[in-house]
């Protein structure tokens, strides 16, 4: 805020000096370029996923959960289900306040349809090393094709902030040979 009033009141009618045009110019292609890159990225840098939304009812996406996990389910860790799901099937991850529900057990290299979606509100699903962040929400079917290439003991921990709870929010995915 100025505290004395401009001595040329009529500012904005002021030339652009040539230099700030050049800027202005450079930012604006600069900006189209990246636009560009964003959708050329997303198919040759990989490194953007491919997902999908829909419209669903908590309770409903809890069912197909329930019917995966009741029919893959290969044992147990700390009362949770480790579920092995066949390739090429569709698997659901549950968030809810707060754990993430089943433990999934995929194979190498080959590829599957990974659902997420919120029982309450929302979660954010990170897969740890690989760094892939995704956002869930209650309501919401948000589906991604997946082919997991390195096979390990991946962590699943919430990144959106859901209460006092949070913290705990950690889970695990299996990727095996
Ligand atoms: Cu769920 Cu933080």
């Amino acid at each position: 805020m100025a505290l004395t009033p401009p001595s040329e009141r009529i500012w904005w009618k002021e030339p652009i000096a040539k230099i700030e045009l050049t800027w202005i110019a450079i930012a604006f292609c600069w900006g189209l370029i990246m636009f560009f890159m964003m959708i050329y990225w997303h198919g040759a840098g990989e490194q953007n996923l491919s997902n999908e939304a829909y419209r669903i009812k908590p309770e409903v996406f809890a069912e197909k959960a329930q019917a995966m996990i009741d029919e893959y389910t290969v044992r147990e860790e700390e009362g949770f289900p480790v579920v092995h799901p066949p390739p090429g099937s569709d698997v659901y991850l549950i968030a809810r306040l707060w754990m993430w529900w089943p433990i999934l057990e995929l194979e190498k290299d080959q590829s599957y349809r990974l659902h997420l979606s919120s029982m309450d509100w929302q979660h954010g699903f990170s897969l740890q090393p690989v760094n892939i962040n995704i956002q869930v929400h209650p309501g919401y079917d948000l589906v991604m094709t997946i082919k997991p290439d390195v096979a390990g003991e991946y962590g699943v921990v919430c990144n959106e902030f859901c209460g006092i709870g949070h913290h705990q929010m950690v889970s695990k995915l299996y990727v095996v040979e």
